[in-house]
Order: C-alpha cells, then sequence, then structure tokens
C-alpha cells in the first residue's frame, strides 16, 4: 500500500529520545481511536462499520494504555501533543464534498495505520538490534495490530465505493503520502 520506505537513518532520531518518542506514540495511538469514533460519528448509517470501528477504537484505546504503563514502567511522563505535520497534511487532501470525503478519510487512515505498521516495525527491529527485548517486544505486538488496521479501513472503503474507485484513489493518495513523509525532518516522534 505505502509507496515509500522509511530512511534507515529514521532509528536514530526517533530513539534518540524515548521520552518524546513515546509520549508521540501515546498521542498517536490516542487520536487513532478519536478517528474511528469520529468517523462513526459522521457516518452512522452501515452497521458493519460502526461496529468495525468501535472495535478499533476499543483496541487502539487498549494500545493508549500500554504505551502509558511502559512510560511508567520508564520513570516517564506523557507530553502535551505537539501539532502533527504529517497527519495534517494528508488530511488536507480530503475532498471536501460526500461521497468522496468520506472515502478519502477511510483512505487516509489506511494509510496512516500503514505508515504506523512499518515505523513500529523499524522500531522493533531498532531496539531488538540495541539489545531492549522489553521495547523490542512491545513495538513487535503493536506493529501487528497496525497492519491489519490499514486493510480493516480499505475493506471499509470498498463498502463505500466500487473496489476499482477505490484502489484509484488509494493510488493516488498513496503517492501524495509519499511526498508529504519525504519533506519532513526525521524526529523523536513516529510520524
Ligand atoms: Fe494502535
Ligand atoms: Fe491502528
Amino acid at each position: 500500500m505505502l509507496k515509500s520506505s522509511t530512511h534507515p537513518r529514521w532509528f536514530a532520531a526517533a530513539a534518540a529520545n524515548l521520552g518524546a518518542l513515546l509520549s508521540d506514540h501515546l498521542h498517536c495511538e490516542r487520536k487513532a481511536a478519536e478517528n474511528a469514533l469520529s468517523l462513526v460519528r459522521r457516518y452512522p448509517a452501515d452497521g458493519h462499520t460502526v461496529e468495525a470501528l468501535c472495535r478499533l477504537a476499543h483496541e487502539e484505546t487498549s494500545h493508549v494504555v500500554q504505551v502509558a504503563d511502559l512510560m511508567t514502567e520508564r520513570g516517564l511522563g506523557p507530553r502535551a501533543d505537539s501539532p502533527n505535520r504529517y497527519a495534517r497534511a494528508l488530511l488536507a487532501e480530503l475532498r471536501p464534498r460526500e461521497p468522496e470525503h468520506r472515502l478519502d478519510a477511510l483512505l487516509v487512515a489506511a494509510l496512516i495505520e500503514a505508515r504506523s505498521h512499518e515505523r513500529l516495525g523499524l522500531l522493533e527491529r531498532g531496539f531488538a538490534a540495541a539489545g531492549d527485548e522489553r521495547l523490542a517486544t512491545f513495538y513487535r505486538a503493536l506493529a501487528n495490530a497496525e497492519d491489519r488496521h490499514a486493510a480493516l479501513y480499505v475493506e471499509l472503503a470498498e463498502r463505500a465505493a466500487p473496489p476499482p474507485v477505490v484502489a484509484a484513489r488509494l493510488d493516488d493518495l498513496a503517492s501524495r503520502e509519499a511526498e508529504i513523509l519525504a519533506a519532513l525532518p526525521f524526529a523523536a516522534r513516529v510520524h
């Protein structure tokens, strides 16, 4: 689904400040839960989609708890959320009118989940190589969850629009996602 791979130097920048990285990760999981529930609020008509999004929000909320527990274990506290230029730039791609807006919202969510899966996998392998098995195990579990989430959002998009329309728009948005990511500096955050 993604059209680019994260640069190999990204891990060092992300891991350079574990407190900042984990705090950003906590807010990413919170926003993933909030976004799923906001889609329920905006599009309540399809019962299957509502149930899937509520289950997703529940799972994302459990990830918030897992990140918070890990922070406590490491003596770290959550910080105020800082603006996420990556998500903001992607959300700017949403077409304003329905039904296009709904389709775009589902596909942007799929891409953010896919990128989160890639990045959490890099954190898993980076921390494993650095000998921190606790962090490696933590990120392995969360990376696996994010992968299923990307596929779920594409499935939900295919309930909202014909598959060829979904595939064409996903292709466009994936190109934009790669451009947006390439323009951002590396930092101690998920994206
Ligand atoms: Fe998550
Ligand atoms: Fe997720």
